[in-house]
């Protein structure tokens, strides 16, 4: 089996790892991939949005599956040229279903349409409007562009001044381009935060072990808002009882409001939710894996991916096992100081040998000269996996203490707040 697999960063490499674990699997491309997953994968550099590239390169290789992990790519229809120009077996949702995540206005309309918890919003493609609506709000409110804005589209606004600045930027100076066309104000809900990712094919929906992100640059929830500073799972906020609730009332009805709208939703679904006093509610969808939520909840599959994948594709996923070990992983991303902002890298990492439960996961490097070099904001995620939270949080820094690179930065309190949950 000659697999293609789309993106560059950790997630796109814990991915690989795991698909290697199969033994069908003779070679993994990874489009673009990065300089860390050369170790695992042929890395050729056609951008992950590049669609045309992308078909091609499967055209000329005639690759048997293929795996589009970023949403840009699925937002753009990369799964239908490869399913309907070459016939190759994909996971991934098609462009009809991705636009779970492409537009929030869409899934917004979704979850009021079939009964959904989420937050009460409106939407609006007219700034004045938009303002008169947001001067008679409570605050704090929260501004959403519509479309893909690399998760920097929601703004918590604290003040009526706060949300019309929002709406200016969005709407007037379109600093997130169309994607600011439309905006969805919402009510501000409170909770602790969980992600759950769920294999999804139109007719089964398997959840993963649940996961947290910590998102904030710096310790204590403090800083500007990141792609994801650290992930533990399982999430403690996530028990049995939440996770039922979260089967009926939001998992199952929104397959089955996708496969109504004549969008079945094949692939993996991402459910960031909101644990509220008036219970569970979805913040937003992800129409692909988190990052760095599949940094930990990979490591804890037992089943295999790639059978899972496959299984997924030809909606037989009901048919095939999906466990997870016991037990919990952590992973603490090592980031260039400076991130999210302006940040130095270009410089020469050291990884330390990996023992036992450990997983270095590789974001944003490239080789040159034979070296690896810190090439991004996210550099690496440090994961071990434990049989209990507090053994894996403690391995998982470890781990991050014994990989070497000038200006490596890591928030030291992943996992602080999940113990204290429990
Ligand atoms: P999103 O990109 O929609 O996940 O939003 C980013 C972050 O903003 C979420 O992880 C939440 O922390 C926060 N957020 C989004 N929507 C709401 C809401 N309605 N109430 C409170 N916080 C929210
Ligand atoms: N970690 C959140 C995301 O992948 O969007």
């Amino acid at each position: 089996m000659h697999i293609l697999v789309v993106g560059g960063g950790g997630r796109e490499h814990t991915i690989i790892k795991k698909l290697k674990e199969n033994i069908e699997v003779e070679k993994i491309y990874a489009l673009p991939g990065n300089g860390g997953i050369a170790a695992d994968a042929e890395c050729v550099p056609v951008k992950a949005t590049d669609i045309d590239g992308i078909v091609a390169f499967a055209r000329e290789k005639r690759v048997d599956f293929a795996v589009v992990a970023p949403d840009d790519p699925l937002v753009l229809g990369c799964v239908d040229r490869l399913e309907d120009e070459l016939g190759i077996p994909c996971f991934g949702p098609r462009k009809n279903a991705a636009i779970i995540e492409g537009s929030k206005v869409f899934s917004k309309w979704l979850m009021h349409k079939y009964g959904i918890p989420t937050a009460a919003s409106e939407t609006f493609d007219d700034p004045d409007k938009a303002i008169a609506y947001l001067e008679k709000q409570d605050y704090p409110a929260v501004i959403k562009a519509d479309g893909l804005a690399l998760g920097k589209g929601v703004v918590i606004a604290q003040t009526f001044e706060e949300a019309k600045l929002a709406v200016k930027e969005m709407m007037c100076d379109k600093v997130f381009g169309e994607s600011g066309s439309r905006v969805l104000v919402e009510e501000f809900m409170t909770g602790p935060e969980v992600s759950v990712l769920a294999f999804m094919d139109g007719k089964t929906v398997v959840p993963m072990v649940s996961a947290m992100d910590h998102k904030r640059a710096r310790d204590n929830d403090e800083g500007l808002n990141t792609g994801g500073m650290g992930t533990i799972a399982p999430n403690p906020y996530y028990t049995e009882e939440v996770a039922k609730e979260c089967m009926e009332k939001i998992f199952l009805p929104t397959m089955h409001a996708m496969n109504a709208e004549g969008r079945t939703f094949k692939g993996c679904l991402f459910f960031g939710l909101m644990i509220t006093p008036k219970g569970p509610r979805v913040i937003e969808y992800n129409c692909r894996f988190g990052d760095p939520e599949t940094q930990v909840v990979l490591p804890l599959l037992k089943s295999d991916l790639f059978t899972i994948m496959q299984a997924v594709s030809q909606q037989k996923l009901a048919d095939v096992k999906v466990k997870f070990r016991d037990g919990a992983a952590c992973c603490v991303v090592l980031a260039s100081d400076g991130y999210p902002k302006k940040y130095a890298s270009g410089f020469e990492m050291t990884l330390p040998e990996l023992g036992c439960d450990e997983h270095l996961f590789v974001a944003g490097a490239k080789l040159e000269g034979g070296k690896l070099l810190t090439a991004g904001g996210r550099v690496i995620g440090a994961v071990a996996t434990a049989d209990t939270l507090e053994g894996a949080i403690k391995h998982a820094y470890e781990v991050a203490e014994k990989v070497k690179f000038e200006n490596k930065y890591c928030r030291k309190d992943i996992g602080a707040r999940a113990l204290a949950a429990k």
